[in-house]
């Protein structure tokens, strides 16, 4: 069996809604329960739903043989798997933004507030700026506002957590997507179903389900 780490949340709805498209569905999914397993016995897949951050973990370390993640994590963590495609969902940017009317002291080092630290530390190197990182797990967009941090480097995606908590964005420096990604083993030693997986994926991306 083809063991697929799928995020939970909401990429996760639209990942299995795509899955669902290719004839990947898994009906009890959907089911209210707390299981974390699903198969597909049709397709021989295995569904194992986990934290968005940890996907690349499971696939990483072979406990899952492919999953889906946004390019985000991939970058911050640098996981040793190949990413095979672009699915085109759970579309975001990373940003820089701060409280409304902020303005920037050059004279000190920037306070960034952000759950990307490698991204983040990578962005300001670029700019030649010395920054503090503060490391936080969530809520982000509460740093400047309490005073916190001057600035975030968050994802925005519909932009209403920065709207809605009188926040501006000051960059936008990266485009985010989901991304199917293989364990590097499992690539060379399941490739067919692999492969398979990832043309109709990719059609189905292309939006030809005649695959
Ligand atoms: C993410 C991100 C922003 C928000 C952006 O947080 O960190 O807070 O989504 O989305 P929007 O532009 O559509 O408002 P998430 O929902 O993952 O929760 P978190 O605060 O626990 O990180």
């Amino acid at each position: 069996m083809l063991n697929i780490a799928l995020p939970k949340g909401r990429l996760g709805d639209q990942v299995y809604e795509l899955l669902s498209t290719i004839g990947y569905d898994c009906k009890s999914i959907y089911e209210p329960n707390r299981k974390l397993i699903f198969e597909n016995p049709e397709n021989n897949v295995r569904y194992l739903l986990v934290k968005p951050s940890d996907v690349a973990i499971y696939v990483e370390h072979h406990a899952a043989d492919v999953g889906i993640v946004g390019k985000d994590i991939l970058l911050e963590s640098r996981p040793d798997v190949y990413e095979l495609l672009d699915l085109g969902l759970g579309k975001c940017r990373m940003c820089v933004a701060a409280r409304n009317g902020y303005i920037e002291d050059k004279d000190r080092p920037l306070r960034v507030a952000t759950k990307f630290v490698n991204i983040a530390k990578q962005y300001y190197a670029g700019q030649n700026r010395d920054i503090d990182i503060i490391k936080l797990n969530g809520s982000i967009e509460l740093a400047p506002i309490l005073g916190l941090s001057d600035v975030i480097v968050d994802i925005v995606e519909s932009g209403n957590t920065i709207r809605e908590n009188d926040l501006q964005i000051l960059e936008e420096f990266l485009p985010i997507s989901a991304r199917f990604i293989a364990n590097k083993t499992s690539f060379k030693f399941q490739n067919e179903i692999i492969s398979r997986m990832t043309a109709k994926l990719a059609a189905a991306v292309k939006g030809d389900r005649s695959l």
